[in-house]
């Protein structure tokens, strides 16, 4: 099978790891994160894989520890400030997903800074999930919908999925092929629940600071064994068209 188009990734474990090196905090965890992230987006642009979707705030974290959430938003807005010489080389367009408008105001103009300075670069768009909740985003699209509704602009036989997808914060990107998730957890964690209905799923032990290309190939490689049915049969899909 072919390489994945778009590769979502809840980067878990940051926490785990600190601890793990006897750093006092868990913030240390997060600032090696970073790392794994630049490394991970250089590997997909190399590796030619478009879309790379990244789970790294979600809205349920904002009931963390005040300490911890302030940390993440420090690093948030330095790293933006500091990485945005390396997407421009890489080719790497940044989005970002999520209650944006949540996020302490430097990071919001930070984010916009980037994404408006990377808007032209095509090798691979990085999306950030900030802030981010499926649940929270479905809702979202159905309020947008049904107002659409009662304002006369759209009809309620034309919601079809087409439009749902339409109306949620990843319109007009693919769904993810794959979803990977570090850490050791196998669940999902309120994550793009509508756009990985058929997704293929593979969760590595290894902590997300430590995440390297081999475990990138490692679960491109498990993707790619796989027989991705989408509700057919396996002879239905090995006919040949002749
Ligand atoms: C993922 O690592 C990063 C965020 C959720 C922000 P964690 O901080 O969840 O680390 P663990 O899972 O507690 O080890
Ligand atoms: C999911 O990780 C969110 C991110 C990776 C940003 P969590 O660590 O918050 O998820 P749970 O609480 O273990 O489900
Ligand atoms: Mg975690």
């Amino acid at each position: 099978m072919s390489l994945p188009k778009h590769i979502a990734i809840i980067m878990d474990g940051n926490g785990r790891w600190a601890k793990q090196q006897g750093f006092r905090t868990r913030i240390r965890g997060h600032e090696v994160g970073v790392e794994a992230l630049r490394r991970t987006t250089e590997a997909c642009g190399e590796l030619g894989i478009p879309y790379l979707t990244v789970y790294a705030f979600s809205e349920e974290n904002w009931a963390r520890p005040k300490a911890e959430v302030n940390a993440l938003m420090k690093i948030l807005v330095s790293s933006l400030k500091k990485e945005l010489p390396t997407l421009m080389k890489q080719g790497v367009q940044l989005q970002a997903i999520g209650k944006l408008n949540l996020l302490p105001e430097s990071a919001q103009r930070e984010l916009q800074e980037v994404k408006d300075a990377t808007a032209g670069n095509t090798t691979l768009v990085l999306t950030l999930a900030l802030s981010y909740g499926s649940r929270q985003e479905m809702l979202h699209a159905t309020r947008q919908l049904a107002q659409e509704v009662a304002d006369g602009t759209r009809t309620v036989d034309s919601i079809d999925e087409a439009a749902f997808s339409g109306a949620l914060y990843t319109a007009g990107m693919p769904d993810p092929d794959l979803v990977i998730r570090t850490s050791g957890e196998q669940r999902i964690s309120n994550y793009l629940l509508w756009q990985i209905s058929y997704a293929e799923l593979v969760f590595l032990p290894v902590l997300w600071p430590d995440f390297s290309k081999e475990h990138l190939e490692e679960a491109i490689a498990s993707y790619t064994q796989r027989e991705r049915r989408m509700g057919k049969t396996s002879e239905q899909l090995n006919e040949t068209t002749s």
